[in-house]
């Protein structure tokens, strides 16, 4: 009771302040999304997300080192393709010389030990800009299942340690893994999009892929952004199915989700820490109304907090940087 107990005496001090900290910051948790192109030579920022590039991987592999040398140890692949080999079937995304599957070996060629996880999903690949094949309007979900599995053992095949299907069709984790486990694939890890939610926040990334839908929108496969209890539901299911590491994204307005499953579960839980967070804090700190590394901060540790041990985000590097100098 008062006043033999204050609470004040924990923060009297920085150093007090970091003893008794709950939850840190490390290089270790962090996936670094990385967005490749075809051609040479280009490094080009991506216009709602600044200070963010795409990188044709000649100019890539400076960037890989750099990534490793900051202690970055795992990057998450997705690749812009050409329209003109997009269509309703993603048939390119099987393609063993495409830009994905060159990627993946290029990576492991020049930082053999960098974690390369790759995205799975058809949005990039398909003409109409879906995460699976389109029939009538809809997005079907059984025929793209059997082309996201093969998609998956494609990637295994060029090297990625995981594949992270992120399309939200039911059942893809079971197919995914039985494929992955006939081709003897045994340790290739699945980190699942478990809890990816149809949100807005997705905008800049689809400007930096072209992969915005082309008709209509993503909300008969996502999940609706008022539901709470089948973000478990999904969860426990993938792991059933044969999920190594879940996801909850996006981040920041689903930390509620995050710690439901926190509460439940023992599996990895990693957060997708989107586009649009990103450029929500960078347009406010380009205007000065937000202080950008604290809130950067601020924002990383919530998810921490929330219960996820993992952390996709395009701020990775930032934070690799602050950390060597200490900012904490
Ligand atoms: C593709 C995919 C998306 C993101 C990751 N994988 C876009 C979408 O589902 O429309 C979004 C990432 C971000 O906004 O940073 N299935």
């Amino acid at each position: 009771m008062f006043p033999i107990q204050r609470n004040r005496r924990l923060r009297y001090s920085t150093s007090i302040r970091s003893l008794v900290r709950e939850n840190q910051l490390s290089v270790n948790d962090f996936l670094v999304p990385i967005f490749v192109v075809e051609g040479a030579g280009i490094k080009e920022e991506i216009a709602s997300m600044p200070n963010y590039y795409r990188f044709s991987l000649d100019v890539l592999e400076e960037e890989l080192k750099e990534l490793w040398n900051l202690g970055l140890k795992s990057v998450l692949v997705f690749v812009k393709v050409p329209d003109e080999l997009k269509d309703n079937k993603g048939t390119e995304a099987l393609n063993p010389e495409g830009l994905m599957q060159r990627s993946i070996r290029f990576i492991k060629e020049i930082v053999p030990e960098m974690v390369v996880m790759t995205d799975v999903a058809l949005d990039p690949y398909s003409s109409y800009g879906h995460d699976g094949i389109v029939k009538d309007g809809y997005v079907v979900n059984d025929s793209t299942i059997e082309t996201l599995a093969k998609m998956a053992l494609s990637h295994a095949q060029a090297g990625a340690d995981f594949v992270a299907p992120s399309d939200m069709m039911d059942g893809r984790i079971e197919s995914i893994r039985d494929i992955l486990e006939e081709n003897e694939y045994v340790n290739t890890g699945i980190m699942s999009y478990s809890a990816k939610y149809a949100s807005a926040f997705y905008g800049p990334f689809r400007d930096a892929l072209d992969s915005a839908p082309g008709f209509g929108d993503k909300k008969t496969y996502q999940m609706d952004p008022a539901n709470r209890k089948e973000a478990l539901a999904e969860t426990l299911l993938d792991i059933q199915q044969g999920a190594d590491i879940v996801m909850v994204k996006p981040g920041t307005a689903y930390l509620d989700i995050i710690r439901d499953l926190a509460n439940e579960i023992d599996t990895p839980i990693a957060v997708y820490q989107v586009s649009g967070e990103y450029a929500m804090l960078k347009a406010a700190a380009e205007k000065g109304w937000l202080n950008h590394d604290e809130v950067m901060i601020e924002q990383l540790l919530a998810f921490k907090r929330a219960g996820a041990s993992i952390i996709a985000s395009y701020f990775a590097k930032d934070v690799a940087k602050l950390l060597q100098e200490d900012f904490f």
